[in-house]
């Protein structure tokens, strides 16, 4: 039986005023192994609650089958993630594009990367860590019809991300239902020339546009009172000059700098104003998309 391995990367969603739009992919992975079998479904690499039938790499795999027409067959699939759950790093979104990606590698590539999107996008409901996820670097989506469509957009080489991870999760739904369902005209024009600002920082490698550019009104502020001591950390960056938000839903924060010693700096003031335990992890922009790691008859 065919076995192929998917590596799919680590993405942070947002980046500020981008809700629900921008995405990044960062040099963290999952690698999700699917073998074909034939019968059952055999999960492994994860904790045992992840190992049923509602395994999101499994349901994407299933989604993609049904789409192209194909019938179910019995599967095993491995996965090894570096990514941390829960933590706004895109983990979820990785086993989605996996799981997509999988099924269609295996059945003769019959779907195209926007048709794998859609699939995903159906799914998670918003494209903006599926996107980088799939296409790798830094991407702004729209969806429009019910469809995702995504743009890539140009990074300075320079940039460094500081990823804070905290030994606390939090999950995307309880990060969204603390949102407002509507918002006023004055927090929507804030946030659409913010991110546009976002975005040419990011292309010109200019940290002081982007450290004002990247303030958020639609969802950082209502979030911060899930993620312990989230002022104190976001005033003790701003101290340093790097750019600051939410990784994703949270509760990771992310700093954007072209400082190579501001993990140096924060290590040493950061146990000072928070009890919690972050772990600082350096990362770099992932340029490269989901692909084939491996594939073997
Ligand atoms: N844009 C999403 C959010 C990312 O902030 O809720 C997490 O899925």
């Amino acid at each position: 039986m065919k076995r192929v391995t998917i590596r799919v990367p680590a993405t942070t969603a947002n980046l500020g005023p981008g809700f629900d739009a921008f995405g990044c992919a960062l040099n963290l992975y999952t690698d999700v192994t699917f073998e074909e079998t034939e019968y059952g479904l055999e999960i492994t690499g994860c904790d045992e609650e992840f190992t049923g039938p509602d395994n999101l790499a499994y349901v994407s795999y299933c989604a993609a089958l049904a789409t192209m027409s194909e019938e179910l067959r019995g599967v095993k699939i491995h996965i090894e993630s570096q990514i941390p759950i829960c933590r706004g790093l895109g983990s979820s979104a990785a086993l989605l594009v996996a799981g997509a990606m999988g099924a269609n590698v295996l059945r003769g590539n019959k779907l195209s990367t926007q048709g794998l999107l859609n699939i995903t996008n159906a799914m998670e409901g918003h494209p903006d860590n599926l996107a980088p996820a799939f296409y790798g670097g830094l991407t702004a989506s729209m969806v429009d019809n019910g469809l995702p469509v995504t743009v890539s957009f140009p990074l300075h080489p320079d940039w460094e991300f500081l990823a804070l991870v905290p030994d606390f999760n939090l999950s995307t739904p309880l990060a969204r239902s603390v949102l407002p369902k509507e918002v006023s005209r004055a927090d929507a024009i804030y946030n659409i020339s913010h991110g546009a600002m976002v975005l040419k920082a990011l292309e010109l490698g200019d940290e002081k546009l982007l450290r004002t550019a990247m303030q958020d009104r639609l969802h950082q502020n209502y979030r911060k009172s899930l993620i312990q001591d989230y002022d104190a950390i976001a005033a003790l960056v701003r101290t340093t000059g790097a750019a600051f938000c939410l990784s994703g839903a949270g509760p990771t924060l992310l700093c954007i700098t072209q400082d190579e010693k501001l993990e140096e700096k924060l290590a040493k003031k950061l146990p000072a104003i928070t009890k919690a335990n972050w772990q600082m992890l350096p990362l770099h922009i992932e340029f490269q998309g989901a692909h084939v790691l491996r594939s073997e008859e």
